[in-house]
């Protein structure tokens, strides 16, 4: 068997990522995950989204003890880490500057280098986390990647783990946000798309109709949806005022079908133009069940190779930071010093 020339190096990055409402840390060595530790924040269901400052108050509280327990659990000793990789951006400055200056002040005092890793890059390499005794494939360039997230959707064309273009994305809202948005309409709570996943195993797809939003070639809009989803509830609660409660479960799935449906039509199209057949889906909408299942059928149906990863990988982690960390490591790509956070950062 030919030998997997990575390994043996002891190679270990940690990786930090604080871009949003997640704190995360992950220890990854020679490529294999030991260790990927999360701290949601409680704190924003109160108010149907993410509260900027209040996001950056608690990554502050989490930082230090999510760093420490995920050293613990890799049983890694900071004196061995090679060096650490932070999510420089995209995502809220407030959220970002905790852990780019956590990573930052870490590496100083441990004189190792740090690695900047592009959150979206993340979302697509959550596919190359390998844990030991992994026996899954990972997949083979080139291939087609559709990032749905909170923040993001887009669509990828990924030649290898450099080469990277976005064919098509939002215009508006991203995928996550539509769940969300109106998840928060029904009175919900925030997240709402595990709620609404949920909710929709019950329901039926077909019971109300929304109109499938219209956008030009590769790119995604879901502002319309929200605003059709908006509408509807409204008029039907002149009605009844327990029409929420009375449809729930047909409001989640006829909104979810209408949202899968749209992704995976762009999805066609992409697999035409390029006439590329491995797909591949993450970011957190890929953690949804109704999607992982039409995808695999449809995948199924047209031949084509699909990559569905872990749903611990799917939603924001540190260990898709670690894994891009590992490959900038090997070619030696460090950053400086010097670098601070960026909101918006373009793939
Ligand atoms: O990737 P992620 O954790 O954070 C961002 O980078 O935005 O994605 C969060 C988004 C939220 O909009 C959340 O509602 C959605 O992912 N999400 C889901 C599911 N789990 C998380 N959407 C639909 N079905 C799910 N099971
Ligand atoms: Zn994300």
């Amino acid at each position: 068997m030919a030998k997997d020339f990575n390994r043996d190096k002891n190679i270990i990055i940690l990786g930090i990522e604080s871009s949003c409402d997640d704190t995360s840390a992950a220890v990854i060595r020679d490529g294999y995950l030991l260790s990927n530790v999360i701290a949601n924040q409680k704190v924003h269901e109160a108010y149907g989204g993410v509260v900027p400052e209040l996001a950056s108050r608690a990554h502050q509280q989490n930082i230090v003890p999510v760093v420490d327990f995920a050293l613990k659990q890799a049983q890694i000793d900071r004196r061995e880490i090679s060096a650490i990789a932070f999510t420089r951006g995209p995502g809220l400055i407030g959220s970002l500057l905790v852990g780019v200056t956590f990573a930052k002040a870490m590496a100083l005092a441990l004189n190792i280098p740090v690695i900047d890793v592009n959150h979206m890059k993340g979302h697509v390499f959550a596919h190359f986390i390998r844990e030991p005794g992994d026996t899954r494939p990972l997949p083979q360039f080139p291939f087609l990647h559709l990032t749905v997230s909170g923040g993001h959707t887009q669509i990828v064309l990924v030649r290898d783990v450099f080469d990277l273009e976005v064919l098509g994305e939002t215009i508006d809202d991203a995928a996550g946000e539509a769940f969300d948005k109106s998840a928060k309409i029904m009175g919900l709570g925030y997240p709402g798309g595990p709620v609404i996943d949920k909710l929709a195993q019950q329901g039926n797809p077909d019971a109300f109709h929304f109109p499938m939003p219209k956008v030009q070639g590769l790119n995604f809009s879901f502002s319309g949806l929200k605003t059709s989803f908006l509408y509807l509830v409204r008029d039907k609660l002149k009605q009844d005022p327990q029409f929420i409660e009375k449809n729930k479960a047909d409001l989640a799935a006829s909104l979810q079908k209408t949202i899968i449906d749209f992704l995976l039509a762009k999805l066609r199209r992409a697999v035409r133009e390029t006439g590329i057949k491995r797909v591949a889906i993450g970011g957190g909408v890929a953690a949804n069940s109704e999607l992982r299942r039409r995808l695999a059928q449809i995948g199924e149906k047209y031949g084509w190779t699909v990559y569905i990863p872990p749903r611990k990988f799917t939603t924001d982690n540190a260990a898709m930071i670690a894994i891009i960390g590992y490959y900038k490591y090997l070619r030696g790509e460090f950053a400086s010093q010097d670098i601070a956070p960026i909101a918006r950062w373009k793939l």
